[in-house]
């Protein structure tokens, strides 16, 4: 099965490092940020998990809670975790799902054969809180993610839904934002009533 964006995150039940979880009910009304690496006490990863721990205001922020996944144990993840907060100095406090026997990893595409038999790559899932899947990114094992496009991307996807806008290449929060062309310029007059410049009648940019 392959999982594309708009469709419902796949549910299930697992033991993580702080309990058992109902994925969707863990999301609850929140949006979720799923990433998957290879391995606990591996060095990309440890940076990895350092840094999600770091930015536990920033995720906050953006109503999102993370959560990761290796095809570890629990107690291994424990274990490591004392590790990562050593050696990113942060106090890593979301949940990491315990994946032995790749249940999960598999349910979500993370196990790239050519790549491990065993090992996830780095997957990443954003989903919102209606449990839809909103982006999937895959990196390879060997590159560490880039936690500030993670972030941008959520900004541009709730400030998506709000404004009923989309974003240029590169935006950043503040730049100038799209008027998608499913809306006409008489709907835009409602809806955009501070005005746009129309570069071109299907590139029309605005400020929200
Ligand atoms: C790492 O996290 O450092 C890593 C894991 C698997 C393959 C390559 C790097």
């Amino acid at each position: 099965m392959t999982l594309r964006i708009g469709e419902t995150a796949p549910d299930f039940d697992v033991e993580t490092t702080n309990g058992k979880i109902n994925f969707h009910d863990w999301i609850g009304d929140s949006w979720a940020f799923f990433f998957s690496h290879p391995a606990d006490y591996t060095p990309v990863c440890t940076t990895e998990m350092g840094r999600t721990a770091q930015l536990a205001d920033e995720f906050a922020k953006r109503n999102t809670k993370p959560i990761g996944l290796s095809t570890d144990t629990v107690e291994e993840h424990k274990t490591w975790i004392l590790d990562v907060n050593d050696t990113q100095n942060t106090s890593l406090t979301f949940p990491i799902v315990a994946d032995p026997d790749l249940k999960i990893a598999k349910l979500y595409e993370m196990i790239h054969p050519s790549e491990s038999a065993t090992a996830a790559v780095r997957s990443v899932f954003i989903i919102d809180p209606n449990k839809k899947i909103r982006l999937t990114m895959t990196y390879p094992m060997s590159v560490g993610r880039n936690f500030d496009e993670i972030l941008r991307v959520i900004d541009a996807l709730q400030l998506g839904d709000a404004k009923r806008v989309a974003t240029p290449a590169d935006w950043r929060p503040g730049d100038k934002v799209i008027i998608p062309p499913s809306i006409s310029n008489d709907e835009a007059k409602d809806i955009f009533p501070q005005g746009w410049d129309e570069v071109r009648s299907y590139l029309r940019l605005t400020e929200v």
